[in-house]
């Protein structure tokens, strides 16, 4: 069954205020709703309520017990004869037996709600859409014992003890809110408390409430947390609304986080921290994650979205504002960094292929298989390419205006685009089509220069590829930052300019271009498109150098690695200098920030390499990527000894300059491993021993793991012995073999999926090592089929147990495509294998059935 966004229709019923009462127990909870509804409209009808998996016990209407409701499928109805009742049920769930972990489900002896998208149906009837705003007050009672700790929305407001064993609790949000920001958690927790005083001197208790032997583990988030709202004050003057702020940590979370008003729900590996026990990365993810359920607070609660095909309006935004703020932590260059190679990575891939979706959506059959990096990551690349037409000054005027405007409604794409066009007098409707149309445009540059006169002329051109259910593109509006550089002298022949391309194809023309130019394009990954251009492995090398754009200087040494990956994939060219010369040029330049040098310096991924090709070829790929790292991790081996001895480190620090020499250290010892010197393998065990931090000691991990070092054996062992019972390394340990490129990569994760520590009830194991896989290019696409066939085996036992978990590693096999006849016969009869599984869940039927046809 298929929903359309054409067919929104505003709710027959409102709900002004909902009472719920919670009666406690993981096998047997009692949920007693009371609603009071209004008449919405003169042709209403009956009420329609949701619901999914409970039975009814009982319904009231105005206190007086009805029995002319009925159900049609799991829709409660219930006919009313005035325009404003109070409708009353009582049900009972089961939240220990919840494996889907949407609505009230236990996790480790914790019970906790997950209700977006449509979770909060299996908790009690409801209209459970994004547009009927109510006010909530919660009653919970529960036993002391095993559930001290009772927390909801918005602020406690009365408790107390019974003499059964059992207490209480009640809470009060004040702020109306959709069904699917509503939360409880009860258990036995301990917290970190922390305040912060908002600008305008409301005074607000911070709580991470965590499992008391993770409570050392916290303050990274807590600081994460005063950190956003001081930012979100400064930056969107956006103040705290409420008198607490609560996070609580689980174990078992189908995604990162959610942020239920007044009470975000985290996946405990985006809370949890020390140093070792997270890397860096991880470090940043818990900020990053702390700071978008944060900012939530005003984009996506107080004003929330009509309806789910606008999703992207809270995400997209929120997304941008999380990066924006990760930006002013540490270095903005190497954040933008960081985010385009998760877009290369996960959405062009998403656009390309079977599942392509615009940012807004016409029709979906699950919603949950929308929360992709099509809404969330390039609907954040929506948001940044307005910021960058409007400029500073009118962005920040029209989110004032969206504001103010939408506060305390639920509210549409279509609503803040025309913000951004009213505070800046500025006329979006082509940029309109961003929204509509999936497909990642590709740009074409050339640029011609006429020596004698003087003259460049620029010739750009777009193409938007065909996607599913959308063969035809119009030109879209395409915000592009360029340069030009003088080829001899390196210096820019012209200002920075801001070009919307909005046509087909377009010439521009540069005066006074007294020297051959070389084209700087789509500085700061202005728009998110494909760029060819004709620039030759000599330009790219000079702007790998010259340029003053930090990202078009990481972009141009991309560019020249993947020209050379291409070329020795496709016809064994061996073009390895040019790279190697462009690598030593960076590693030399005593300017550079360690941070961008780490990653200027680095191979794209074998997965990117085949994102260029027409047909992939996963093992001639890893084999030209393997012959290039050889290649620089040989000619510029003295410099990586020489790097890797002048970053070493006294005692760990998370700041911005000690993450940046971690992470080259690291990168030249991946070259040094590479360059198969004789001494690596005791050089990464030493450092796997003497770390004082789990950035180090994964690293090195890595290394091992990925060669055929003697180390290799006891380096996976000491880990997962010393690492035994904390489940978020293990998962690492998981992972780290999942990843692996070495031959027999797929044999091992068949055999890890045997291991007593493997179980797919927990997500994060199971992402660990069935999604990591699935990310493999090299391992799950081995020629025989057979990580294919361990990734459906594994997504049909999955299916049974967390529907949403196992569409989410589901796309892999959609790739087929892009691989040779044979692979795609075998990738095509897994998902048809999927397809016929009687009892599939439409999660995964949906991705299937899509990936097959598209
Ligand atoms: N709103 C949450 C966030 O972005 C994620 C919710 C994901 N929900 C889902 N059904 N997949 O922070
Ligand atoms: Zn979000």
């Amino acid at each position: 069954q298929t929903i359309r966004r054409g067919d929104y229709r505003p709710p027959a019923w409102m709900v002004p205020e909902t009472r719920l009462d919670f009666d406690l127990d993981p096998a047997a909870t009692r949920v007693h709703a009371t609603l009071t509804v209004t008449r919405n409209g003169a042709d209403a009808g009956p009420l329609r309520l949701d619901g999914a998996g409970q039975a009814v016990q009982a319904v009231r209407v105005d206190g007086v017990a009805v029995d002319d409701w009925a159900l049609e499928g799991e829709t409660l109805i219930v006919p009313l004869a005035g325009d404003a009742h109070v409708v009353e049920t009582e049900v009972t769930i089961a939240p220990d037996r919840n494996t889907q972990l949407m609505g009230l489900y236990a996790s480790g002896g914790i019970l906790c709600t997950q209700c977006e998208a449509e979770g909060f149906r299996r908790i009690t009837y409801f209209p459970d859409r994004p547009d009927v705003l109510s006010r909530y007050s919660v009653r919970m009672t529960a036993d002391r014992a095993r559930y001290p700790v009772l927390l909801s929305n918005g602020d406690p407001v009365a408790s107390g003890v019974q003499d059964d064993g059992r207490h209480w609790a009640e809470w009060n949000d004040p702020f109306p809110k959709p069904s699917y920001l509503f939360a409880l958690v009860a258990g036995e927790l301990a917290v970190n408390r922390g305040s912060f005083t908002t600008q305008s001197g409301r005074a607000v208790e911070l709580g991470i409430w965590v499992r008391a032997t993770d409570l050392p583990r916290t303050d990274h988030a807590l600081h994460a947390l005063k950190l956003s709202m001081a930012w979100d004050e400064r930056v969107y003057g956006r103040e705290y609304d409420l008198d607490v702020f609560n996070i609580v940590a689980v174990d078992d979370f189908n995604f990162g986080a959610m942020e239920n008003k007044g009470l975000n729900i985290f996946n405990s590996r985006y809370i949890l921290a020390d140093p070792d026990t997270a890397t860096d990365y991880d470090y940043d993810a818990i900020a990053a994650v702390v700071a978008h359920e944060y900012f939530h607070n005003w984009t996506g609660n107080r004003i929330t979205c009509r309806d789910w095909f606008q999703l992207s309006l809270k995400e997209g935004f929120t997304v941008y504002r999380d990066q924006s703020f990760s930006a002013d932590q540490g270095s903005a260059a190497v954040k933008r960094i960081e985010d385009v190679r998760g877009l290369r990575a996960s959405q062009f891939p998403e656009d390309a292929g079977p599942l392509a979706h615009p940012v807004r959506p016409e029709a979906y059959q699950e919603i949950n298989n929308f929360y992709t990096a099509t809404i969330y990551n390039k609907g954040a690349e929506l948001i940044r390419m307005m910021a960058t037409i409007l400029g500073p000054t009118d962005f920040r005027a029209a989110t004032d205006l969206y504001f103010r405007e939408f506060d305390g409604t639920a509210a549409t794409c279509e609503d803040f685009v025309r913000c951004m066009e009213r505070a800046s007098g500025r006329d979006l409707s082509r940029f309109r089509l961003w929204y509509s149309q999936a497909g990642t445009p590709r740009l074409s540059a050339s640029l011609l220069h006429s020596a004698g006169g003087g003259r460049a002329t620029l010739r750009l051109a777009q193409h938007v590829p065909a996607t599913p259910g959308q063969p035809i593109k119009a030109p879209m509006v395409l915000p592009l930052k360029l340069r030009l550089f003088g080829a001899e002298t390196g210096r820019p022949l012209t200002e920075e300019r801001l070009v919307l391309l909005d046509e087909a194809d377009e010439t521009l023309v540069f005066e006074a271009v007294t020297e051959r130019p070389v084209l700087s394009i789509n500085r700061g990954f202005s728009a998110p498109v494909v760029v060819e251009s004709d620039r030759s492995a000599a330009d790219l090398a000079f702007l790998s150098a010259q340029d003053d754009d930090p990202f078009a200087r990481y972009e141009a040494m991309q560019q020249l690695m993947l020209d050379t990956l291409v070329a020795a994939t496709i016809s064994g060219e061996d073009r390895h200098q040019a790279v190697v010369d462009a690598v030593a040029n960076t590693l030399d330049d005593p300017e550079l920030d360690r941070a961008f040098v780490a990653e200027a310096v680095l191979l794209p991924s074998e997965a990117f390499v085949g994102d260029q090709l027409a047909e992939v070829d996963p093992e001639a790929i890893h084999q030209a990527r393997e012959a290039l790292r050889r290649a620089l991790g040989g000619a510029l081996h003295d410099r990586w000894a020489h790097l890797y001895a002048a970053n070493a480190q006294g005692g760990y620090v998370y700041s911005p300059e000690a993450k940046g020499k971690r992470r080259l250290r690291n990168v030249a010892l991946g070259y040094l491993a590479a360059s198969g010197a004789p001494e690596v393998g005791a050089l990464a065990w030493r450092q796997f021993e003497a770390a004082d931090n789990m950035t180090d000691r994964q690293a090195a991990l890595n290394t091992l793991a990925n060669g055929d070092f003697a180390e290799r054996p006891a380096a996976l062992d000491a880990f997962y012995r010393r690492y035994a019972g904390n489940s978020l390394v293990i998962d690492k340990w998981f992972q780290t073999q999942a990843l692996s490129t070495r031959d027999d990569a797929a044999d091992a994760v068949v055999a890890l999926a045997r291991h007593p520590d493997f179980t797919l009830a927990n997500p994060n194991r199971a992402r660990a090592l069935v999604g990591a896989f699935g990310v493999n290019q090299r391992a799950f696409n081995r020629a025989d089929g057979a990580g294919y066939r361990f990734l459906a085996d594994q997504l049909l036992q999955l299916d049974r147990l967390n529907p949403q978990t196992a569409a989410k590693l589901l796309p892999p096999l959609g790739r087929w495509r892009r691989f040779d006849a044979p692979r795609a016969a075998l990738m095509r009869a897994e998902l048809e294998r999927i397809v016929a599984q009687p009892g599939l869940s439409k999660d995964l039927f949906e991705q299937a059935s899509k990936s097959l046809a598209g």
